[in-house]
């Protein structure tokens, strides 16, 4: 048997695959040592990145209840495997939203991506073109949005609402003029969390200059050198560019007052609005509440992402994969997504098979972007896909729309681990 795990597929020696797949990512450097997962990206990047930038993109909120009650949520369920299946043809590929990805599989909108990795969300989205899954590039981004899509003209766009009408109709324009296919409105940041564990790692937006953050930079030589300097050297200081219609303040400066606007005010009648200009795909994400999901059904939605933000706003709110099966009875009309806490192939069979049609990963994918640019993007996408493969395999299934509740079981409450 030959292996193309690029496309997701097993194909019978001689076979050609039946998609087309690019050629395997560069091996990564040495000094990363043995990455076989994508928690050694985490461990490679808690090494490189400066401890504040470090702590933005891990942390959680408060007393991150609900980062690890994420990770913990998937030992709630065990799998129920077939023998003498022939899982030999299996296939990761997925439709999804008029599109067929190599992997039930995206990448999750994460801001400041270019603060941790040189040119982070163009690595990014080049490595999730190549690899053909779906990247969301964040609003709370460094780098413009029209220049991603240039890049990978199948990336999806997420927008922070902004606090007014006219503010929320010109960013619109300016995503529909860039030509995104895919808008992608985030609702569970209505005001900013309590990052607690920013502040006390030094981490503020914008960043303040201080002797700490000097002596960060100093002490992460490659980072300073391989990603800040060499990003201030060729393009300037970085600010927030999508955010509006207009630029953003610089990530580096002495006044300290982002730009994001309040948006407790705004309403179901601003995603009707959005909705009646916005011509493409539109999709919901943030959403743990059936009557929320309903709402956005009937807005004109179509998907959803259940999401808690990965742990990032309201501590102690419910793990997406506990509200998923209700929601997904609830809104048969559209795709219900999920992300916040998937790390393994496992993970993603789990949400599968409650109903999901598609899993996004966030964190995994800046810690692969910062320690090793596109080619460490692409090993992530590859090392989940080969374990989605793998794990099909040896549950039974040779296709993602075999999943469902019948590969599952409660997992036994007096054994279930933590996998914290
Ligand atoms: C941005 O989306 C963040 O959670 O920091």
């Amino acid at each position: 048997m030959a292996t193309d795990p690029s496309a997701g597929r097993v194909a019978p020696a001689g076979h050609a695959p039946a998609v087309s797949s690019p050629e395997r990512p560069a091996a990564l450097p040495a000094r990363l040592g043995q990455v076989l997962c994508l928690d050694d990206f985490e461990a490679a990047a808690r090494r490189h990145l400066p401890r504040p930038v470090f702590a933005y993109v891990s942390g959680g909120v408060e007393r991150n209840r609900s980062l690890r009650a994420n990770a913990q949520a998937f030992d709630a369920w065990e799998f129920v495997t077939r023998v003498l299946i022939d899982t030999s043809r299996r296939s990761t590929e997925t439709a999804l939203l008029g599109s067929t990805w190599s992997a039930p599989v995206g990448i999750a909108p994460m801001g400041l991506c270019a603060l941790s990795a040189y040119r982070g969300d163009l690595a990014i989205t080049q490595a999730a073109a190549r690899e053909n899954v779906p990247m969301i590039m964040s609003g709370s981004s460094l780098i413009r949005l029209e220049e991603i899509v240039q890049a990978n003209p199948k990336a999806w766009f997420q927008a922070y609402l902004p606090g007014t009408e006219a503010q929320i109709v010109a960013l619109i324009e300016r995503v529909k003029a860039a030509g995104y296919g895919t808008l992608v409105l985030t609702l569970d940041a209505s005001i900013a969390s309590n990052r607690e564990n920013n502040i006390r790692a030094g981490f503020s937006t914008p960043l303040r200059p201080s002797l700490r953050l000097a002596w960060e930079g100093l002490t992460h030589p490659r980072w300073l050198f391989g990603t800040f300097l060499k990003t201030l050297a060729r393009h300037g200081m970085p600010h927030f560019e999508n955010n509006h219609a207009h630029r953003g303040v610089p990530i580096l400066s002495k006044n300290v007052l982002r730009d994001f606007s309040d948006r407790g005010h705004l309403g179901w009648q601003h995603i009707r609005m959005i909705r009646a200009m916005w011509p493409g795909q539109l999709v919901i994400k943030g959403i743990l509440d059936v009557r929320d999901a309903r709402a956005a059904v009937e807005t004109g939605a179509d998907g959803l992402i259940i999401s808690n933000h990965g742990g990032r706003q309201l501590d102690s709110t419910v793990s997406p994969l506990r509200v998923l099966p209700d929601i997904v009875q609830a809104c048969p009309e559209v795709p219900v997504m999920i992300d916040s806490g998937f790390r393994r192939g496992t993970d993603v069979l789990k949400a599968l098979a409650l109903g999901a049609k598609f899993v996004f990963v966030g964190r995994p994918f800046n810690y692969a972007a910062a320690v090793a640019g596109q080619d460490g993007v692409r090993k992530a996408i590859s090392l989940l896909r080969e374990e989605v493969s793998r794990d099909m395999a040896m549950l039974g299934v040779t296709s993602v729309t075999d999943l469902s509740t019948d590969c599952l079981m409660p997992a036994d409450p007096r054994t279930a681990s933590s996998s914290c």
